[in-house]
């Protein structure tokens, strides 16, 4: 099985994708950190040093890779389903699953968050909301062509059992 969780930062593939790994004894990938192991750079690294459209490109290739491996939940980068074939990719690999999780949640766990996002670097609760808003609008029609979505104001391990045991 292959399950790709989908959605804006903030929203909690990693963290769903971490409990459901061990739940459905699946490996966990973050594609990310997959990233950042194999090019030996972290994501903010190649943002600055080779810019955004090199990170993409290497996001792409890494998307092809894992989504050759059997057994895994790959958390994806809030991006990376907005550029090339990377929706087709996930939905012909597996369950490519949308969190869509409102604004408010996505705020305030942005706003908490350690992780270093070269996007919203620097910006104050009222800008993150008004960024969140401007780049979901552009990106909604690509999360949405994941073949299973889940909306909710938070969403839980329990919802992508059910898209995947049925
Ligand atoms: C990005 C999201 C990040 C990371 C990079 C770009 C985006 O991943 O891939 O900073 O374009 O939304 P998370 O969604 O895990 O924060």
């Amino acid at each position: 099985m292959r399950i790709f969780l989908i959605g804006f930062m903030g929203c909690g593939k990693s963290t769903m994708g971490r409990s459901l790994a061990s739940m459905l004894n699946l490996t966990f990938i973050d594609l990310d950190t997959f990233i950042e192991g194999k090019y030996f750079k972290t994501v903010p690294q190649i943002f600055a040093e080779e810019g955004e459209s090199e990170f993409r490109k290497k996001e792409h290739k890494a998307l092809e890779e894992v989504a050759l491996f059997d057994d895994v939940i790959v958390a994806t980068g809030g991006g990376a389903p907005c550029f090339f074939d990377n929706v087709e990719v996930m939905n012909n690999a597996g369950y490519c699953i949308f969190l869509d999780v409102a604004t408010e949640s996505l705020v305030k766990r942005l706003i908490h968050s350690k992780t270093e996002r070269p996007l919203i670097k620097g910006k104050s609760p009222d800008e993150l909301k008004t960024f969140i808003d401007a780049l979901m609008q552009k990106r909604r029609p690509f999360y949405e062509k994941a073949k299973y979505i889940l909306k909710g104001i938070e969403l839980h391990a329990a919802d992508v059992i059910a898209v995947v045991k049925n």
